[in-house]
């Protein structure tokens, strides 16, 4: 046997010291940052250890990193990145709009082109209005929940994550905002209808994404979207979908695909082109109580929610590049690639499955897809992480939690160098993944 594959912990030291060997100018950049950033990080999610590489540059589908070691981008910016890293048409709106002149106080012709793109394309948003980011678009919505329903409480699911502060992972998160939250697992009818009962003379909302992103791309069992549905009806509370991710694995989004239609929904990501952006849309008579005309205006602020830049980027985003053709396309080599490599991983009979939809995707290192966040939790993640180091060295950028969002720059090339990648990371590590 290979002596890298002496024990799983034995090969992933081996191959953290390779990584940290190879990219001395990033350490470097890590230790400096650290003095002025804790743990030289401004953004949890993008730290790994030993510690994670600096990025100088990006194009198409590739970036390159400070030490000149140049990866596939399949981490895609956690979706937001649908794309990649240079399109011309992006570049164009963005230009157009710099020259245009930027921060200019008033509204912007732009906004309400946008806001009809989106609008014509996501249905449930009767009516809608821009934040800065995914997260301000949930707190938006909840908000608007609980002024609606005049109640404080919100079922959410474990390993949900709807922003910085509304994160359900692991219980939740010391710095979510103060709603009273109660959580069920996913994709479990019956404890949400509990949960839902119990609580439903002050229950505002039910909030999920209707595929678990960050959670591990687990979807939601159809049965389980109506079920919530009804539920909802029930007890009078509001069903919130965050379409934050998931609004690109169909041209209307996962509410439409599934034919559940929620009261509220938010986007985030990429339906800004790539620029900061967030929306919270849903029933407009739910939204009516953000109308300034009206004496009793509901306030929702933000200096940059009509910034230019976005507006613009979001326009040739969602108009020109993200068509609904297109969208069926890139989510069709989705789902061709994940079958590729489940496929791979069955032929040398390892526990390594990929779950998603269309062109999200998460590796699992388990014999079963998990179906919640708890059964995720339980899979093999030393193993995964060694998956996540080998692939690195080959070139292959995955976010370290083995996710991948496929962009757009992605040629056929890319994924089949991929496949081929992925299939000899199993080959040499198979004794280590199956243990
Ligand atoms: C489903 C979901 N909701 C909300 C957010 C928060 O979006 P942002 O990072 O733009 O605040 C994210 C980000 O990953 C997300 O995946």
């Amino acid at each position: 046997m290979d002596r890298r594959n002496a024990t799983l912990e034995s090969a992933l030291v081996e191959a953290r010291e390779l990584y940290a060997r190879r990219r001395p100018e990033s350490l470097a950049r890590h230790r400096a940052a650290a003095e002025v950033m804790p743990g030289g990080n401004t953004r949890s999610v993008l730290f790994h250890g030993p510690f994670p590489f600096t990025t100088a540059r990006g194009e198409g589908c590739r970036i390159t990193d400070v030490d000149g070691l140049s990866y596939v981008n399949l981490a895609g910016e956690y979706t937001a990145g649908l794309f990649g890293h240079s399109h011309p048409e992006i570049r164009a709106a963005v230009t157009r709009a710099l020259e245009g002149g930027v921060n200019l106080t008033s509204h912007t012709a732009q906004e309400a082109e946008f806001a009809r793109l989106v609008r014509d394309r996501f249905r449930p948003m009767e009516l809608l209005r821009f934040t800065n980011s995914g997260t301000e678009a949930n707190l938006m919505a909840l908000a608007c929940a609980t002024i609606a329903t005049g109640r404080r409480t919100i079922l959410g699911f474990e390993g949900g994550y709807h922003g910085g502060l509304l994160t359900f992972g692991s219980g939740g998160s010391p710095v979510n905002v103060p709603h009273r939250v109660v959580l069920a697992p996913y994709n479990d009818l019956a404890a949400a209808q509990r949960l839902a009962r119990e609580n439903a003379a002050d229950l505002a909302a039910i909030i999920l994404e209707p595929m678990l992103g960050s959670g591990g791309c687990i979807p939601a069992e159809v049965e389980f979207l109506r079920g919530l549905r009804a539920l909802a009806r029930e007890t009078g509370a509001l069903l919130v979908f965050d379409e934050v991710m998931t609004s690109r694995l169909a041209p209307g989004g996962l509410s439409e695909a599934t034919g559940v239609t929620p009261d509220l929904m938010t986007l985030g990501k990429y339906v800004g082109g790539g620029m900061s952006f967030g929306a919270f849309g849903g029933r407009a008579d739910l939204l009516a109580i953000f109308d300034p005309r009206r004496p009793d205006a509901v306030p929702h602020a933000g200096t940059f929610n009509n910034n230019v830049l976005t507006m613009s980027a979001g326009i040739a985003a969602l108009g020109r590049i993200y068509t609904p053709d297109v969208c069926s396309a890139l989510n069709a080599r989705g789902d061709a690639l994940r079958e590729a490599l489940n496929a791979t991983s069955a032929r040398h009979g390892l526990p390594a499955l990929w779950t998603g939809r269309g062109s999200m995707m998460c590796l699992h290192i388990a014999a079963t897809p998990p179906r919640n966040a708890a059964e995720a939790a339980a899979t093999n993640q030393p193993a995964k992480e060694l998956v996540f180091l080998d692939l690195l060295e080959r070139g292959f950028y995955l976010a370290r939690r083995g996710m991948i969002a496929l962009s757009l720059a992605l040629a056929e090339t890319d994924l089949a160098a991929f496949s081929d990648a992925y299939a000899e990371v199993l080959e040499q590590r198979a004794p280590l993944l199956r243990g």
